[in-house]
């Protein structure tokens, strides 16, 4: 057993041994993979943007939004990703289809808002009309085109289609009509977050931040919790992320934070601080019998209430393990979807390229929540406005999050963007020698690995590493 499960099941099994807190699905060993520094002109290259353009961007699934946005027929989301927007609609027929955002007679976006409900898309420049499920309806005054002479060619007008699955009441697409399906490329992680049921949870509040820094860099500070220690002080007085447990699973990956404990590295472990009350119990009262003796064991006196629960709630405690119950899983799937999930809700991040500047990205935000059964869904109109907050402004991420995400939550968000910029200087330096990278920071070799293997044809997703690819005992 290595000194990670150790440590864990210490942590699980408190003096009383009253606790049992066996590990979600048994804990796999990754192989190292290897030591070579990681370069910087990746982060700056617009050979390589062009490249992640061709071989990733354009040929991997990518998440759009809640199914439930799509709540009636003409229902409709734009969606950007580098130099393309796409449209997605629900069709009278019932149907959610994606199209290019594109008129196809000159090229200009069609659709301009981002939200709404339409029975036929009209583009402002001429005035040519499409129906919701992207068929042409009219060309204004089509005795102008010669070309159109025999008759307007509606077929070959219609609105260029790109390819939709839903998966955990998430609408996703694929620009590449050839990949694999979703289910396929979401691969074993995918079941694994099945258990949280997000198919039910409801989209509480979106946002966006323009950065200043390639994508990959949003990527690399959300992949590793090495950095909480100096970055998020505040952090790691209510949850842990030294020394956790990494897993690989062919192209995706995932590491596990311990929520409603101490981290081991901060002095006083045992006093409960109304910091601590607040982010780890909610301020909620306890139940007789299920009493932390020090701040640090928080999450086994939380264990023990959800299971004395867990026959009465509509949450979905009786099908989880006791890991699940209380701590937070964060599962990447490459290359740009993130879930941390809680039994309760969870927070979803995209990371998207800019469309022409290597040196900047957007990282979405997306907060949902478990309600109980038969709770109306919030709609667009009541969520709080997607916003994108611009490099132009100083953004107040307290005040983006107001009512929808703890303050010092919002904090931590706003320590880790504030290394973009910076970190997009560096690696520009002269000086800068590549990246030197710890095991803890495995996902990120991992995914640059896996960005590397995408450009040379090496994975695809007709090619998919088995989930076992980088198992330490199978493939050495
Ligand atoms: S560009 Fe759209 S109608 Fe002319
Ligand atoms: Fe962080």
């Amino acid at each position: 057993m290595g000194k990670v499960e150790q440590e864990f099941l210490k942590r699980s099994n408190p003096r009383q041994g009253q606790f049992k807190a066996p590990p979600f699905l048994p804990r796999r060993k990754s192989r190292g993979l290897g030591l070579e520094r990681l370069d910087g002109e990746r982060y700056l290259s617009r050979e390589f943007m062009q490249a992640e353009w061709q071989q990733i961007w354009t040929k991997t699934w990518q998440l759009v939004t809640r199914v439930t946005d799509f709540d009636e027929p003409g229902a409709f989301h734009v969606h950007e990703l580098g130099k393309e927007s796409f449209l997605f609609v629900r069709g009278d027929d019932g149907q959610i289809r994606g199209f290019y955002n594109l008129c196809q007679h000159r090229g200009n976006r069609l659709c301009q808002v981002e939200n709404g409900v339409l029975e036929t898309f009209t583009c402002p420049f001429h005035g040519w009309q499409w129906n919701n499920d992207g068929s042409l309806k009219s060309v204004f005054a089509p005795e102008f085109f010669k070309q159109f002479a025999a008759g307007v060619p509606a077929d070959e007008l219609a609105l260029s289609p790109v390819r939709v699955e839903t998966w955990g009441g998430w609408l996703w697409f694929n620009m590449d009509h050839n990949s694999c399906t979703l289910r396929e490329y979401l691969g074993d992680i995918g079941t694994h977050l099945e258990t949280y049921e997000m198919d039910t949870w409801d989209l509480i509040d979106y946002q966006t931040f323009e950065w200043a820094g390639n994508w990959k860099h949003a990527v690399d500070a959300f992949n590793e919790s090495y950095h909480f220690y100096a970055l998020h002080p505040d952090m790691i007085q209510f949850g842990e992320g030294h020394d956790i447990p990494i897993e690989l699973w062919g192209i995706h990956s995932r590491m596990l934070n311990w929520n409603r404990t101490v981290s081991e590295l901060v002095a006083d472990r045992e006093t409960m601080t109304p910091l601590r009350t607040r982010m780890m119990t909610g301020r909620r009262a306890v139940p007789a019998g299920a009493k932390a003796d020090v701040a640090h064991d928080t999450h086994l006196m939380e264990i023990a209430y959800r299971r004395s629960i867990e026959n009465d709630t509509w949450l979905p405690y009786r099908h989880m393990n006791d890991e699940q119950l209380v701590h937070q899983y964060h599962y990447t799937f490459f290359p740009n979807s993130t879930f941390t999930q809680t039994p309760e809700g969870g927070a979803v991040f995209r990371y998207r390229p800019h469309a022409t500047d290597p040196g900047r990205c957007y990282y979405d935000f997306f907060i949902i929540v478990r309600k109980p059964p038969g709770t109306p869904t919030t709609s667009t109109e009541e969520r709080p406005p997607h916003k994108v907050h611009s490099l132009a402004e100083e953004v107040d991420y307290a005040a983006a999050f107001a009512g929808t995400f703890d303050p010092v939550l919002s904090n931590v968000l706003r320590q880790d963007g504030s290394n973009m910029a910076t970190m997009q200087a560096g690696v520009a330096s002269d000086a800068f020698k590549g990246m030197i990278l710890s095991e803890q920071e495995l996902r990120l070799r991992h995914f640059h690995k896996t960005i590397d293997d995408f450009i040379s044809g090496k994975v695809s997703t007709n090619k998919l590493l088995p989930s076992d690819h980088y198992l330490e005992d199978e493939r050495g």
